[in-house]
C-alpha cells in the first residue's frame, strides 16, 4: 500500500479541501504516512492570497528535491490548490522535480493524475472553472466531532487586493438540499459542530436562487439537530438583518462572528473596493451586538495598502479600538499579480508598514487580553478538542465565543477520552491568547456528553 502526506497552506477552505484530498486518496487505496519524509506521495495544498504562504510553498517544495536525489526517486510530489490554479505548468519550470499540478476546480482528478505521473510523465491539469464542491468528495475528517461544510465556492466581489476571485472563480452556491442532507448525515455520524464555509457566506444562494437565502439555510441546518453551528466568512455589506436575527434566535448558532473590515479609513476602503464606509461597518456591529449581547467579534485587517497615510492608519487604530474586537488577524499588504491593486504604485515602504503593523498588533493583543480577563469567573460550555499542543495532561477546548481554554485533564480521564465532548468549564485565568479553566463536575446522572 502506498502512503500519502498532505501539507496545507492558507484558509479554512483549504483545510476542508485537504480533508477531501485525504479522503480521495484513502478511497483510492493509499494510507496516511506518519511523516512527510516517509510518504510515497506528497501533496501540497497551496495558498496564494498573500506573499508569505506563496514563498514558503516554493521554499518547501524546493527542499524536497533532496528527498528524490537522496535515494527516493519514486516519491511523487503534487502541487494543488490556489498556486496550482494560478501557475499551472509554470510550477514545473520553477520546481522541476514536481510530478503533478492540479487546481482548485479538479481535486477529484488527483488519483488519476498520480497514476499518470507514476507511468512516467509529469501530469498537469487545470480547469478554468468548475462546479464541484469538495464536500461532495469522500471525506477523511481531521476531527471526528467537527466538520467543514462548503456552501459556496468562489467570490463575486472584487476587492482590489484580492486574488481569490481569480483562483477560485465566480461564486457558486451548493443546493440547500445538498447542504442540509450533508449536515444531517454528519449529525448521524456523531459530529457536534459544523462550520459552514464560503468566501462570502452572506450571499449564499444568489447565483442559484436569485437572492440570498443564507438566513433560511441557517434555520434549515439548525433543524437537523446539529449542536453547534459556526460560519465563515461574512462580507459586512451583505450581513443582513435576517442573518443577525438567525444568530440571535437559533440556540445552535455560536455567539461568534468573523467580520473582516480590512481598513478603518473610508478613503482606503473605497480604494480597496469594499463598498462600505466605516460608519456602515459600525452600524452593522451595533446591530449584531444589540441582537446578540456579548457576541465575540473578530476581523481581518490589512496594513500598508497603496496610498495609506499615517492619518488613514490612525483611522484603522481608531476603528479597532472603538469596536474593541475580541481578536483580529492582521496582514501587511502584499501585491498579488493580476489584481487591480497590483497596478498601483506602492507608496508605503516595508519598514513603515512593519512599524504600523507592530502598533496594530500591540493594540489587538491588549484588546484580546482585556476581553479574556473579562471572562474570568464565568462558566462556559466548552467543546473539547483534545490535548493541548504542548502538554498531554492539558486539554484544549473552545468556548461558545470561540476562545481557547486550557484545562487540566481530570484524574481517570485522558485528553483522547474527552475529545469531542461538551463540558462545563469555570474560567479561572486569562492570558492574551488563551484562557485557563477547570472542569466543573457535572454531578451524578449527568453525562459530560450532553450539550
Ligand atoms: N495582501 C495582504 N493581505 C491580504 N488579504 C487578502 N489579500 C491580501 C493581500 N494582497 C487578507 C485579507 C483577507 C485575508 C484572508 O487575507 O485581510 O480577509
Ligand atoms: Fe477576496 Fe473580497 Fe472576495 Fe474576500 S470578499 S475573497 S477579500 S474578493
Amino acid at each position: 500500500m502506498k502512503s500519502y502526506y498532505v501539507r496545507t497552506f492558507g484558509c479554512q477552505m483549504n483545510k476542508h479541501d485537504s480533508e477531501r484530498i485525504a479522503g480521495l486518496l484513502e478511497a483510492s487505496g493509499y494510507r496516511a504516512a506518519q511523516t512527510i519524509e516517509t510518504a510515497d506521495v506528497i501533496v501540497f495544498n497551496t495558498c496564494c492570497v498573500r506573499e508569505t504562504a506563496d514563498d514558503r510553498l516554493y521554499g518547501q517544495v524546493s527542499s524536497l528535491k533532496a528527498l528524490k536525489t537522496g535515494g527516493r526517486p519514486d516519491v511523487l510530489i503534487a502541487v494543488g490548490g490556489c498556486v496550482g490554479q494560478r501557475d499551472g505548468d509554470t510550477v514545473l519550470t520553477q520546481v522541476p522535480h514536481v510530478d503533478v499540478v492540479f487546481g482548485t476546480h479538479n481535486i477529484h482528478e488527483l488519483p488519476a493524475l498520480l497514476d499518470a505521473a507514476e507511468a512516467g510523465r509529469p501530469a498537469v491539469s487545470i480547469l478554468a472553472e468548475g462546479d464541484a464542491f469538495a464536500s461532495d468528495l469522500p471525506q477523511q475528517r481531521e476531527k471526528p466531532w467537527h466538520a467543514w461544510v462548503s456552501i459556496t465556492v468562489g467570490c463575486d466581489n472584487h476587492c482590489a487586493y484580492c486574488i481569490v476571485p481569480t483562483v477560485r472563480g465566480a461564486e457558486r452556491s451548493r443546493s440547500m438540499d445538498d447542504v442540509v442532507a450533508e449536515v444531517a448525515a454528519l449529525v448521524a455520524d456523531g459530529v457536534r459542530e459544523v462550520t459552514l464555509l464560503g468566501q462570502n457566506v452572506n450571499s449564499y444562494g444568489r447565483d442559484r436562487y436569485g437572492a440570498s437565502r443564507f438566513p433560511e439555510l441557517l434555520h434549515a441546518v439548525a433543524a437537523t439537530g446539529i449542536t453547534r453551528i459556526r460560519f465563515a466568512t461574512s462580507h459586512p455589506k451583505d450581513l443582513s438583518d435576517d442573518t443577525i436575527a438567525a444568530l440571535a434566535e437559533l440556540p445552535a448558532m455560536m455567539p461568534y462572528l468573523h467580520l473582516p473590515v480590512q481598513h478603518g479609513s473610508n478613503r482606503i476602503l473605497a480604494a480597496m473596493n469594499r463598498t462600505y464606509t466605516r460608519e456602515q461597518y459600525f452600524q452593522r456591529v451595533e446591530a449584531v451586538r444589540a441582537a446578540v449581547p456579548g457576541i465575540a467579534l473578530s476581523t481581518d485587517i490589512i496594513v500598508g495598502f497603496p496610498g495609506e497615510t499615517e492619518e488613514d492608519f490612525a483611522d484603522t487604530l481608531d476603528l479597532v479600538e472603538r469596536v474593541a474586537f475580541d481578536h483580529a488577524f492582521t496582514f501587511i499588504y502584499s501585491p498579488r499579480e493580476g489584481t487591480p491593486a497590483a497596478r498601483l504604485p506602492e507608496t508605503v515602504s516595508r519598514p513603515v508598514a512593519q512599524e504600523r503593523f507592530d502598533r496594530l498588533a500591540n493594540l489587538v493583543r491588549d484588546l484580546s487580553y482585556a476581553a479574556n480577563q473579562a471572562e474570568v469567573g464565568s462558566v462556559r460550555a466548552c467543546l473539547v478538542e483534545g490535548a493541548s499542543r504542548r502538554d498531554e495532561r492539558v486539554l484544549a477546548a473552545r468556548t461558545p465565543h470561540n476562545r481557547l481554554v486550557h484545562i487540566s485533564v481530570p484524574h481517570g480521564a485522558t485528553a483522547a477520552s474527552l475529545a469531542g465532548s461538551i463540558v462545563p468549564v469555570r474560567i479561572t485565568g486569562a492570558h492574551p491568547w488563551f484562557l485557563s479553566g477547570e472542569l466543573i463536575d457535572p454531578g451524578p446522572g449527568e453525562s459530560a456528553h450532553s450539550g
